[in-house]
């Protein structure tokens, strides 16, 4: 996985944003939106930034 990734183009948010989002406690999609930005403007990344929690809180 490329954590260099954009997933967000709307906020500029990567897969490692995710990924550092969810280490620091943010284990839920709304909490990782909140912490990051990301699926906060469009909304059309939304799918991918819940797949991506999901597998980083494992
Ligand atoms: S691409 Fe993430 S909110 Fe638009």
């Amino acid at each position: 996985m490329d954590l260099n990734e954009t997933v967000c183009f709307c906020g500029g948010v990567t897969v490692g944003d995710i990924k550092a989002a969810v280490e620091a406690g943010n284990t839920t999609l709304e909490a990782v939106k909140a912490a990051t930005g990301a699926s906060t403007h469009c909304g059309g990344c939304e799918d991918k930034v819940a797949e991506l929690v999901r597998q980083f809180v494992g």
